[in-house]
Formats: structure tokens, sequence, C-alpha cells
């Protein structure tokens, strides 16, 4: 389990050395190392402001109802059967942690099996609310230190060997803190053991469009679940892929077999929310609403956010070839092939603790980097305290 990014941040405003990079950060970061606003939110912004039509009531218990639709084209496509079917129930709530928390509270209370798979290791932040909201939390393997890549046997067989009902936690793509994602054809092979076991999969989109530069190549997982018919759950953010961080916007989308199911779902749903906050933010809601609806914005949008993802794979591959050129001993294509905001280094605590002292570099000690806090200016800096740390700390 990673440890939580708030020490280190204290950690690195404490330290008054001049050289100092957090690389803690689960935010995205523009090359001057400042956080960045995206022109197309600026946009809709001042559209919500000038319309003097607007009001601030209070919004539904499920939020937003075009926020709700445009979500869930955006996740499961435009045109996927399950929507015009009426099979697919999206809620809006607070950001992906929120929405995870909505969709496992609804589980606890009304799903037969209450056992979820997380996977191993995981975003800090899932075991605490799995168990918060009444779940029992187990872990199937993922990630395999040795090759710095997916253990897929480890995760078939532990999937293979789970009870048949039980959740599965599947991060749709950029697994956090890995970077390590299965292949289409990995998928394909994980949705038919699922499906031929009744396990249930809980999707947590954190990072659509992020990941590839993609909006459709970062839903692909998701998509050939949704396309067999079958049951799920998706957890979306918009604090990664629209930079809305604080704004504190998600959905929450359960895909069933009927159009019945779904309905009656949703009013279970209603009944989580209303004692939990009782109606989400208007705000950030109405700023995606107002991106997703619009073709220009649309676009705009999407040129924007391949420019972030561009930029991290950008700053992977100056610190691969930073490397090299330093003749690092090891293996580090890993950083290459590795997606989204983080890498996982294989850096181990004694590492992390003397790049810290030695080179005021903050991450947490599970040696995950984020990309995003790079750049061109630091990934010297950071090559020189990896290379010291490979050679000489055991
Ligand atoms: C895997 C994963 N899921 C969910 C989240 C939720 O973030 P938020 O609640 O800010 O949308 C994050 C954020 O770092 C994440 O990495």
């Amino acid at each position: 389990m990673i440890a939580p990014t708030v020490p280190v941040t204290v950690a690195y405003n404490k330290d008054p050395s001049p050289i100092k990079l957090n690389l803690g950060v689960g935010a995205y970061r523009t090359e001057e190392g400042k956080p960045l606003v995206l022109n197309v939110v600026r946009r809709a912004e001042q559209m919500l402001v000038n319309d003097q039509s607007r009001v601030k009531e209070y919004l539904p218990i499920i939020g937003l109802a075009e926020f709700n639709k445009l979500s869930a084209k955006l996740i499961f496509g435009a045109d996927s059967p399950a929507i015009q079917e009426n099979r697919v129930t999206t809620v809006q709530c607070l950001s992906g942690t929120g929405s995870l928390r909505v969709g496992s509270e609804f589980l606890a209370r009304h799903y037969h099996e209450r056992t979820i798979y997380i996977p191993l290791p995981t975003w800090g932040n899932h075991p605490k609310i799995f168990s918060i909201a009444g779940l029992s939390v187990k872990t199937y393997r993922y990630y395999d230190p040795a090759s710095r890549g997916l253990d897929f046997r480890g995760l078939l067989e532990d999937l293979g060997a789970a009870p048949s009902g039980a959740i599965v936690l599947l991060h749709a793509c950029a697994h956090n803190p890995t970077g390590v994602d299965p292949t289409l054809e990995q998928w394909e092979q994980i949705r038919q053991l699922m499906r031929s076991k009744g396990l249930l999969p809980f999707f947590d989109s954190a990072y659509q469009g992020f990941a590839s530069g993609s909006l459709d190549v970062d839903a692909q997982a998701v998509r050939i679940f949704v396309a067999d018919g079958g049951e799920c759950l998706a957890a979306q953010s918009y604090a990664k892929n629209m930079g809305l961080y604080g704004e504190r916007v998600g959905a929450l989308s359960v895909v069933c077999k009927t159009a019945d199911v779904a309905s009656r779902v949703e009013s279970q749903l209603k009944l989580v929310i209303r004692p939990m906050y009782s109606n989400p933010p208007i705000h950030g809601a109405s700023i995606v609403a107002t991106i997703l609806k619009d073709r220009d914005l649309y676009n705009e949008w999407t040129v924007e956010l391949k420019a972030m993802a561009d930029r991290i794979k950008n700053m992977r591959q100056q610190l691969f070839d930073a490397l090299q050129a330093r003749g690092t001993p090891g293996d580090w294509s890993h950083i290459i092939k590795q997606i989204g905001m983080f890498t996982f280094t294989g850096l181990n605590t004694e590492h992390v603790a003397f790049m810290t002292k030695e080179y005021h570099i903050y991450m947490t000690s599970d040696g995950r980097i984020s990309m995003a806090g790079l750049s061109s200016q630091t990934v010297p800096h950071l090559a020189g305290a990896i290379h010291a740390a490979v050679t000489g700390v055991a």
C-alpha cells in the first residue's frame, strides 16, 4: 500500500533547499511546475458567469441530469447499446472518491456478495473507502516486482479462486501506483474469466484520456465489459482529465441487465446519497456539461488533454534517456512502458530516503514518482539522484 502523499508534501514544504523537487503529488504540473487550469475550462466558466439565467438552487439528489447523461456517453461510448436500452443509471458524485464510496455503500446494502477484490498494490484510499462502506476487502496479485510489469498469471489465479459473485475493483486505465495496464487481449481474458464466474466488475476510471491521450482508447477495457450485456459499475473522475481537482466532480454509473433494474437501482442510490450529503455541488458539473455538449469546446478539450498526456510521455522518454546516457545499472525500460501519471520506479525505501536526504527529491516511500511533477529542467537532477542511489545504496 502506498504512503499518503500529504506527509510527503508537508516535508517538501519545510525543506528550504532551492533545488527541492516534489514528485509525490498526484496532480498535473506544467513545464514550469505550476498547476494548470485548462483554457477550455476558463471558457466554459466564462460562459456560465455570463449566463444571467443561472441560479444557485439545489441540484436533485442524483445531480445534474445533463451531466449524468453526457458522463455515461463519455465512458461507455455515444452508441453504447446499454445506454440506448436505458440499462444504465448514472448519478453525479463527489469526484472519483465519492463515486467509489456511493457505489460501495450501495453494494454493501444490496448486493448478495460483500467481498471486494482489489489489486495489489492499489491506490492507498481504496481499502479504506470499501471497508468503511461495509465491504470485506481482499487482494488479487497484480504487479510483478521482478519484471516491473503485470503479474498476469497471478491475477488470473487469484480471480479464478475468488468466490463466485465477488466484486472486483479494476483500474480502467493508468493503474495507480504502478502505471501497468493489461493489454487488450489480457483484458479480454480477464473479462471471460470474470463473466464465467459471475464476478462483478467495479471500474475505477480516474484517468480517462490522461493515459494514452485518447478518451476512447482509455475507455476500451470498460467498453468490452459493457458490450457483453453483463452488469458492471464505473466510477468516473474529472479531476485529472479536466484538471477539476478541487471542484470534486465525478459520476457513478451502474450498468444493469434491464431498464427496470436500472430504475430501481437509481431509487436505492438516492437513499444512499440523501443522508450522506443530500445533493452534489453544481459548479463543477456545469463546467463539465458545458464542455461535453458543445462540439467546439469538446474538441478543444481533447487537444488540451492530449497535450497533458504527451508532456507526461515526453518526461518518461527524457528520464529513460538520461539514465541510459549515465549508464545507470539496471533495466529502466519500464519507465517508458508504464502509462499515466506515475512511474513505479522499483526504487526501495532506502533509495527513496537517500534521494530525499541528499538530493531533496520527495516521493512516496514505495518509489512511485509523479511524471507530471517533472520538467526538462529537473530530469537531470532526478536522473543523477537515481544513479547515485542505485550505485551507492544497498
Ligand atoms: C486510482 C484512483 N482512483 C480514484 C482517485 C480519485 O480522485 P478524486 O476523488 O480526486 O477524483 C484517484 C486520485 O488520485 C486515483 O488515483
